[in-house]
C-alpha cells in the first residue's frame, strides 16, 4: 500500500535547520528560518515567559481538556492588542490554534466553506501560504508584492482588487512580509482599506509578527485600517515570533462581523475544522501568554524586550545598508524594509557558494533572516556576498 505513496520534497526551509545543524564549522551563519537571536546568537526563551511559566508550574492544578477553542483567556487578551484597546469587542470573536500555521489553515478552510473561490496572494510569500491554501482546495491567484527596487508593488495589489470576482478573498500580512520585509506604507493601507470596502473582496490578514516591525500599536495599523472600513474579514495571529514561543505553537485565528450570528458560525465551523484536524489546541504556551497579558508588570517585562529586539534587529538593517552596493545589488532597501526577513536577488548558484565556500545558510530565495547576524558576523557575512555577488 505505502509504496504507492508519491515522493515528496522535504520542505525546503525547514530542511536547512537540519543541514545548517550538520555542518561543522564554527564560523557557520545561519539566516534560515525566522527565528530571532540575540546579538550573542541566542533564542532565549523571554525573561517575561520565563516568570509566566514559573507561576504555570507551581499554580496550574489540572491538564484536563478545554476543547477546539483552546485557552479562551488568551484569545481574549489579546483582542485589544491586536485590534486596538477601543475596538468593539463584540465584532470580533476568536479561538486559539497550534501557532500561525494552524490559524491561517482555519481562515482558509472557514473562508473556503463561506463560499470563497479564489485566494489573490502577493508572490514571492511565505511558502507554506500557497500550500495551505492548495491542501484546502481553493483557487490560488498571484501578483507581484514588490518592485524591484524594494518598496510595495501597490500598483498590482490595486489592479488585482479593482478586477476581482464576487467570491475573491485577498490574503495580506499585516506587517514584517515574510520573505521579503517590504510592508505596505501606511498610506497605501489607507488606499487598501478604501478599495477592499469599494470591492467587497474578502480580507484575509495574516499578522504573525506584530511588534518586530515598527511596535505593537504602528504594525497592527493596516489591519485596523481595513477593519474600520470593511464589514467582515478573518485574522491569523501568531504568538510564536513575539512571544518567542516558536515550539509551543500559540496562535489564534479570529473572525470579524457586525452580524454575530455570522461570528458564532464563523467558530462553530472553526471548531468543526479545528477536531477533525487537532482536536485542540496545545495549551502551555498560549496559558503563558495569559498570565504575562494578565499583569501589567510582566506584560511592560515583555514589551521591554520587544523593544530590545526591534532595535538590535534596526543596527543590523542599518549596517546592512550602509554596504550601499554589492555587485549589483542595492544593500539600501534593507534599511527601511521591516521584521525579520530581507530579500536578496542571488542567483542559486550564488545562495548555494555562500553555503559551501561560507558555511552560510539562507532560504533558496534569497530571504535572509536579519536576526541572524551578529556584531561577529555581520563583516563575514558581507564580504562573502561580495565574493559571490559583487
Ligand atoms: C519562517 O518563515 O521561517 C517561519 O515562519 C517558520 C516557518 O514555519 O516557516
Amino acid at each position: 500500500m505505502l509504496e504507492a505513496l508519491a515522493v515528496q520534497p522535504a520542505d525546503a526551509l525547514l530542511s536547512l535547520i537540519k543541514l545548517h545543524n550538520a555542518d561543522p564549522r564554527a564560523t557557520k551563519i545561519d539566516l534560515g528560518v525566522g527565528v530571532y537571536r540575540t546579538a550573542g546568537g541566542e533564542t532565549p526563551v523571554f525573561k517575561a515567559i520565563k516568570a509566566a511559566e514559573a507561576r504555570l508550574l507551581a499554580d496550574q492544578d489540572t491538564k484536563s481538556y478545554l476543547g477546539p477553542d483552546g485557552d479562551m483567556g488568551f484569545v481574549n487578551a489579546l483582542i485589544p492588542y491586536v485590534f486596538g484597546a477601543d475596538f468593539d469587542a463584540t465584532r470580533v470573536a476568536g479561538m486559539q490554534t497550534p501557532g500561525g500555521t494552524g490559524a491561517v489553515r482555519l481562515a482558509i478552510e472557514v473562508a473556503k466553506r463561506a463560499g470563497v473561490g479564489r485566494v489573490w496572494m502577493g508572490t514571492p510569500s511565505w511558502p507554506n501560504h500557497a500550500q495551505i491554501d492548495t491542501a484546502a482546495g481553493l483557487e490560488l491567484k498571484t501578483f507581484v508584492h514588490a518592485t524591484p527596487a524594494g518598496t510595495a508593488d501597490f500598483d498590482a495589489l490595486s489592479a488585482v482588487l479593482k478586477a476581482a470576482q464576487p467570491g475573491d478573498a485577498v490574503l495580506l500580512h499585516g506587517c514584517c512580509h515574510n520573505p521579503t520585509g517590504v510592508d505596505y506604507t501606511p498610506a497605501q493601507w489607507d488606499q487598501i482599506a478604501a478599495l477592499l470596502a469599494e470591492t467587497g473582496v474578502f480580507p484575509i490578514i495574516d499578522l504573525a509578527y506584530q511588534g518586530l516591525g515598527d511596535g505593537m500599536e504602528a504594525d497592527a495599523y493596516g489591519l485596523r485600517m481595513v477593519l474600520a472600513h470593511v464589514p467582515e474579514a478573518l485574522v491569523a495571529y501568531s504568538c510564536d515570533k513575539n512571544f518567542g514561543l516558536y515550539r509551543d505553537r500559540v496562535g489564534a485565528f479570529y473572525a470579524v462581523s457586525a452580524d454575530s450570528a455570522a461570528l458564532a458560525n464563523a467558530m462553530g465551523n472553526g471548531a468543526a475544522i479545528a477536531r477533525a484536524a487537532w482536536s485542540m489546541p496545545p495549551d502551555h504556551g498560549a496559558a503563558a501568554v495569559r498570565l504575562v497579558l494578565a499583569d501589567p508588570a510582566l506584560t511592560a517585562l515583555w514589551l521591554a524586550e520587544l523593544d530590545e529586539m526591534r532595535a538590535r534587529m534596526a543596527g543590523v538593517r542599518a549596517r546592512l545598508a550602509a554596504a550601499q552596493t554589492i555587485g549589483a545589488m542595492s544593500m539600501v532597501p534593507l534599511g527601511a524594509q521591516k521584521g525579520l526577513f530581507s530579500m536578496l536577488p542571488l542567483s542559486p548558484e550564488a545562495i548555494l557558494t555562500l553555503r559551501e565556500r561560507h558555511g552560510i545558510y539562507m532560504a533558496g530565495s534569497g530571504r535572509i533572516n536579519i536576526a541572524g547576524l551578529t556584531d561577529g558576523n555581520i563583516e563575514a557575512f558581507i564580504a562573502a556576498l561580495r565574493d559571490v555577488a559583487g
